[in-house]
């Protein structure tokens, strides 16, 4: 069975005593994992390292940040390197979500080079892509998002795409309370697995996660997660309540 993962997206919230709380309240429940699953905290970066040293006796949980930079080192006041994530600990890194595609202006050229230097440094890259509301409502989301693949990923061999996590997130779902039906989710992703499959063969494309992410809630992620390509989710708002992203990690697929 391929991974199946609940991945909370913090965002730009909490203060740091709000977090450790939140992280806290959630380990309190003691969920088991099953072999196939673990559960991702992207964190804000001051706080990867508390995170790290909070998740440190569990079992397939993990942090994971929420951007890297695209250059290695350097004259790049403020941003954070690949490098720097690795060596506190980090296993996973969240590339391209559409907050940092729209607000950052983030190609899909530079969402390939932090590709790279992410699998180089052994950062597992959680890839999302999605189209915006105009392209779905045109009925172009297949090639559009396809795109987003090719221009990101397509550069890579079958053992490295195999390190990679990809969340498809279409962006009119993003936050607004408005979930892709489970239906749309699963063609989707039926299709993005297609896609992958005619480039690096049948095997890669059938072990890839592929987490779904937008108004992922504790009352639509059992429906959402049952459908077989959907291999879990990558949640925002939900995520910053403890009891909701609990209801949502006790709904991946066992
Ligand atoms: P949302 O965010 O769950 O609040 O819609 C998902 C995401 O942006 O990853």
């Amino acid at each position: 069975m391929r991974k199946q993962i609940a991945a909370a997206n913090w965002k730009m919230n909490t203060t740091f005593s709000q977090a450790q709380e939140l992280l806290n309240n959630i380990l309190n429940e003691n969920i088991r994992l099953t072999q196939h699953q673990e559960v991702i905290f992207a964190v804000p970066f001051p706080y990867l390292i508390t995170a790290n040293t909070m998740l440190a006796d569990t079992v397939r949980f993990h942090t994971s940040a929420q951007n890297c930079y695209s250059k290695k080192s350097g004259a790049f006041t403020g941003e954070v390197s690949v490098e720097m994530l690795a060596s506190i600990g980090v296993h996973y890194c969240i590339v391209g979500h559409s907050e940092r595609r729209e607000y950052f202006s983030e190609s899909n050229e530079v969402l390939a080079q932090k590709i790279n230097l992410c699998l180089e440094a052994g950062i597992t890259p959680i890839f999302c892509c999605g189209e915006p509301l105009n392209i779905r409502e045109a009925g172009t989301q297949d090639t559009y998002v396809e795109a987003q693949l090719k221009e990101s990923l397509f550069h890579l061999d079958a053992a490295q795409l195999s390190r990679i996590v990809i969340a498809y997130e279409p962006i009119w779902a993003i936050g607004t309370g408005k979930t892709a039906t489970t239906q749309q989710a699963q063609d989707m992703h039926a299709y993005l697995r297609s896609v992958l499959s005619r480039q690096f063969g049948d095997d890669t494309a059938d072990s890839i996660s592929i987490l779904y992410g937008g108004s992922v809630k504790g009352a639509n992620a059992a429906e959402l997660f049952a459908s077989p390509d959907v291999d879990g989710g990558l949640v925002g708002g939900a995520s910053l309540n403890a009891k909701e992203f609990v209801t949502i990690m006790q709904a991946l697929k066992r």
